[in-house]
C-alpha cells in the first residue's frame, strides 16, 4: 500500500469500509479489505517481550502465547539509568516482532508511580517524568528503528489498578502537565512514538477514550503527534464521541457493533464523515509504514537473547547495602543459598504482560559449580511458616560462612489488575530471613519485586541486593553480582519509603468510590520525601557500588543565561576503587527563590559512565528551558522565572556531590489583568507594574524622609518587615482608602497597566 496513494484509497472505501476500519478484526489484528488490498496487521504485547498468541486471545496473560524472551520489567530497566540498556532491549524486540509479523508492541508504560502500592508498579519506570521519558524514548527510538511501532501506554494518569475501567484521576492542571504527562510528551516530541494507548480510566471526569483535551488538543496541537491513537482493551465508552475526541482504533475487534454506530452517525449528520476519513488515514498510515519496512528475512537467536536479558538485568540491580563489604562472595567461600526464589525466581509480572519462557534460569542453577549449597526456606504460594523448612535453613545457616537469602514479592503480592495492600513482603520470609540472620551474621539479601518492599530485618543484614523483576535469565545476573565478575551500578528509579502510612498519596489511594484525588498535587516520590524533609529508607537515585567514585570539576560555561538559551554543564567523575564500575550520575536544578510552590530539587539529567579502577571522565549535559521551567496555568504553558538557580550534580538525589550557581532570565512577561483587588506585589510581576511602584515609592519618599526617619526611630524589631509584608500584599484598591491616590487616578493605572 503507497502512503502517498491513501487519500485515493479512502476515496475508494463505502462508508461502512471505513468505519470497520476503526475496530480490530479480533483481539491482536487489524481488519483487512481484500479488494483494495489493505492488509490486515498484528498488535501484540510488550513490553519487557513479546507476547505473541496465535489461538485464543485474552488481554490479561491467561492463554497461552509462543515462546519468546522475557527482559527485565520497566522497574528494573529504569534503575539502570542507562539509555543504551533500552536501545539494546528495543533493538531486540523489534527484531522478534519482525520474525513474528508483528506490527506493533504495545510498550512502553509511562504512567508515573504515584503510589508504591499500585499493582503495575513492575511496567512502569519511575516516580520521575524526566528518567521516565529519558527511558522511554530510548527504547521508542530503538524499537521504531527496527520498523516496529512503539505504542506508549496508557494515555493518561493511569497510576493505580483499583477501579481502573471506572473511576476518574482528579488532579489540577499543573500537576497532570507537570507529572503525569511529560513522560508521554517526551516519547511523542523526541522518541517519535508511531501510537499511543489510551487508558482506561477518565481524567478529571472525562474517560481518556473520549476525551478531547487529552487526544486532539493536547496530543496532537500543542504536541504535534501524527501517529494513531488506540484504546487500552475494552477502554471505549461512546465510539462516536472517541472518534471526534481523537480516537482512532477501538480494541479488541471482533464484534463491531461500535461501528454500526459510526455509519449511523455519519447518515444522520451527527458525525462529519471527515473525522472518520482522519481515523482511517491514521490507521492506512500505520499499515504502510509497517509494510514498508517490512523484513521478512529477520531470523533471531534466542539463546543469545536470554543471555542478553542477563546482560541488561546485571546493569539494572541495585546494591542497596553491603556492611563490610560482605559482598561479592568468593569462590573459596562455602555459601548457602535459602529461598524458593533461588530456585524458581519471580523475573517478571502476572497480567498482560507475561511472557511464555522456555526456560528461566535461578541463581541455583547459575551457580551449577559453584560453593553453593541450598535450602528451600519457605513455600512461596502460603504466608505461612513452615516449621520444617525454617529448620532445614536455619542449620544449612550455622554450617555456612555467608547465606544468601533469595526474598520478595510473589505473583499474588503485585499484578496487573489489582493493587498491593502492603509494602511488606510475605510474613514467612520476613521470619525466615530473622532466624537465619540470628545464627550467621553474614547474611545477604537477593530481592525481587516490581516496586518498594518493607524490610523490617534490615538493620539484621549484611548485605541487600534488589534485583526487582529481573527477566529470564536473572538467575545467571545474579551470581555474576553476588561473585563480582559485574559491580551493581544500578540506582533506584523510586523512593522507598520506611512505612507506607508516609507516602504522599496514602490519604488519597486507592480513592473512594472511583474518584481519586491527587491531593499531593507535583509532589509525588523525592519530590514529596525532599519538600517535607522526611527520612526514607533508600532515596530516589541510590545504589551503591563495589568500588567508589569521586565527583569534581563542575563547570558552567556561562554564569547567567536567558531561558532561551542553551547551558552546558560539565563534570568529572574518577573510579577511586579497585575494581572497574559503572556510576549513574545525576543532575538535578533547584529553583532557589520561585513565587510558586516548586519540588526542592528536580532531576534534570543523568548519564551512566563506565570506569576502569583509577579512571576519569569528563560528562556534559545540556540544559534548556524546561531544565529551569515550572507549568504555569496562566499561560497554559511552560515558564521560567527569572532568578537564581543551582545547578547540583549527585550520587542520589540526596548525596549532592557538586553545586553551582546560574542566573536566569526569562524571556516570557507572564499576562496580567489588574483590577482593585490585584495587590502590590502583583504589580511587581511585570515591568510596566514595577515601574509605576519605582515612581511611587520615590515620590513618597521625597514628601516624607523626616515623618519616615522618626517612624523607623519609634517602630520596633520587626515592624519593618511587617510593614514591607503589609505593602506587598496590600490590593491597588486599598491605596485609595489610604489616600495614596484617588479613584481617578487607579482607574488610570488599571486602564495603562491593562492596555
Ligand atoms: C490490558 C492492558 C494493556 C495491554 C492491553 C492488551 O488490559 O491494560 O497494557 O496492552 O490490555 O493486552
Amino acid at each position: 500500500m503507497d502512503k502517498k496513494k491513501i487519500s485515493e484509497l479512502i476515496a475508494q472505501l463505502s462508508l461502512e469500509e471505513k468505519a470497520s476500519l476503526c475496530s480490530g478484526h479480533d483481539f491482536w489484528h487489524t481488519k483487512e479489505i481484500e479488494r483494495l488490498e489493505i492488509p490486515a496487521v498484528m498488535m501484540c504485547d510488550g513490553p519487557h517481550g513479546l507476547r505473541k498468541q496465535v489461538g485464543e486471545g485474552d488481554h490479561l496473560g491467561i492463554n497461552v502465547s509462543i515462546e519468546t524472551t522475557c527482559y527485565p520489567t520497566a522497574a528494573a530497566l529504569a534503575a539502570s539509568f542507562d539509555r543504551k540498556v533500552m536501545e539494546k532491549l528495543g533493538t531486540a524486540l523489534g527484531r522478534e516482532c519482525q520474525a513474528e509479523n508483528v506490527a506493533m508492541l504495545l510498550g512502553p508504560g509511562l504512567n508515573m508511580k504515584r503510589s508504591p502500592l499500585c499493582g503495575r508498579n513492575f511496567e512502569y519506570f519511575s516516580e520521575d517524568p524526566y528518567l521516565a521519558g529519558e527511558m522511554g524514548v530510548a527504547y521508542i527510538q530503538s524499537l521504531q528503528a527496527e520498523g516496529i511501532s512503539a505504542c506508549v501506554k496508557h494515555f493518561a494518569a493511569n497510576n493505580q489498578e483499583t477501579a481502573r475501567m471506572s473511576g476518574s484521576s482528579q488532579m489540577d492542571e499543573r500537576t497532570l502537565q507537570e507529572i503525569y504527562l511529560p513522560a508521554f510528551e517526551a516519547a511523542v516530541k523526541k522518541g517519535g512514538t508511531r501510537s499511543v494507548m489510551c487508558a482506561y480510566n477518565a481524567i478529571n471526569g472525562i474517560f481518556a477514550a473520549e476525551n478531547k483535551e487529552l487526544l486532539t488538543d493536547t496530543l496532537r496541537e500543542r504536541w504535534g503527534y501524527d501517529g494513531f491513537v488506540v484504546t487500552d482493551w475494552g477502554a471505549v465508552k461512546d465510539r462516536v464521541k472517541g472518534l471526534v475526541a481523537g480516537l482512532d482504533l477501538e480494541m479488541p475487534g471482533g464484534i463491531g457493533v461500535q461501528d454500526d454506530q459510526i455509519v449511523a452517525a455519519v447518515k444522520d449528520g451527527t458525525l462529519d464523515e471527515a473525522v472518520l476519513n482522519k481515523a482511517v488515514t491514521h490507521m492506512l498510515e500505520f499499515v504502510a509504514d509497517y509494510q514498508e519496512q517490512r523484513k521478512p528475512e529477520t531470523s533471531i537467536d534466542r539463546a543469545a537473547n536470554s543471555i542478553l536479558s542477563a546482560d541488561l538485568a546485571a546493569q539494572c540491580a541495585v546494591l542497596l547495602k553491603n556492611t563490610d563489604n560482605t559482598l561479592p562472595l568468593k569462590e573459596e567461600e562455602n555459601i548457602v543459598f535459602i529461598g524458593e526464589f533461588a530456585q524458581r525466581p519471580r523475573y517478571q509480572g502476572a497480567g498482560s504482560s507475561h511472557i511464555n519462557v522456555t526456560h528461566a534460569i535461578g541463581a541455583l542453577e547459575a551457580a551449577v559449580g559453584k560453593n553453593v549449597t541450598y535450602a528451600q526456606g519457605y513455600d512461596v504460594h502460603s504466608e505461612e511458616n513452615d516449621a520444617g523448612l525454617l529448620d532445614e535453613a536455619v542449620n544449612a545457616a550455622k554450617k555456612a560462612e555467608k547465606v544468601v537469602v533469595f526474598a520478595g514479592l510473589p505473583d499474588s503480592f503485585e499484578t496487573e489488575g489489582c493493587d498491593r495492600d502492603t509494602l511488606a513482603i510475605p510474613d514467612n520470609q520476613n521470619n525466615l530471613i530473622s532466624a537465619v540472620a540470628a545464627v550467621n551474621p553474614n547474611t545477604i539479601i537477593v530481592l525481587h519485586g516490581g516496586a518498594a518492599m518493607e524490610l523490617p530485618w534490615l538493620d539484621e543484614v549484611k548485605s541487600v541486593l534488589c534485583v526487582y523483576l529481573g527477566g529470564e535469565n536473572i538467575g545467571t545476573a545474579t551470581v555474576k553480582l553476588l561473585y563480582g565478575e559485574t559491580n551493581p551500578s544500578g540506582k533506584l528509579a523510586e523512593t522507598w519509603p520506611i512505612k507506607l502510612a508516609d507516602n504522599p498519596s496514602y490519604l488519597n489511594f486507592p480513592g473512594e468510590n472511583g474518584i481519586v484525588d491527587y491531593a499531593e498535587g507535583i509532589f509525588i516520590g523525592y519530590r514529596y520525601y525532599d519538600k517535607k524533609q522526611m527520612e526514607v529508607l533508600f532515596p530516589f537515585g541510590y545504589g551503591l557500588s563495589y568500588t567508589s567514585f569521586s565527583y569534581s570539576d563542575l563547570h558552567l560555561d556561562k554564569e547567567a543565561i536567558q531561558d532561551t538559551d542553551i547551558l552546558m554543564v560539565n563534570c568529572k567523575i574518577k573510579n577511586t576503587g579497585s575494581v572497574a564500575g559503572r556510576e549513574a550520575v545525576q543532575l538535578y536544578v533547584r529553583d532557589e527563590i520561585s513565587s510558586v510552590r516548586r519540588p526542592v530539587r528536580e532531576l534534570k539529567g543523568f548519564e551512566k559512565v563506565e570506569l576502569e579502577p583509577g579512571e576519569e571522565k569528563t560528562i556534559t549535559f545540556p540544559l534548556d528551558k524546561r531544565s529551569f521551567a515550572y507549568y504555569e496555568t496562566a499561560i497554559h504553558d511552560w515558564f521560567v522565572e527569572s532568578g537564581k538557580f543551582f545547578v547540583e550534580i549527585g550520587a542520589s538525589s540526596r548525596d549532592i556531590r557538586l553545586s553551582a550557581e546560574v542566573e536566569v532570565t526569562g524571556t516570557i512577561e507572564l499576562p496580567m489583568h489588574y483590577t482593585k483587588q490585584s495587590t502590590v506585589g502583583d504589580l511587581m510581576k511585570t515591568a510596566k507594574g514595577r515601574k509605576f511602584m519605582e515612581n511611587m515609592m520615590a515620590k513618597r519618599q521625597r514628601h516624607s524622609s523626616e515623618a519616615a526617619a522618626d517612624s523607623a526611630q519609634n517602630m520596633g524589631e520587626g515592624s519593618e518587615k511587617m510593614v514591607q509584608k503589609m505593602m506587598i500584599e496590600m490590593p491597588l484598591g486599598a491605596l485609595v482608602t489610604y489616600g495614596s491616590m484617588t479613584f481617578e487616578q487607579l482607574d488610570d493605572l488599571l486602564k495603562m497597566l491593562n492596555s
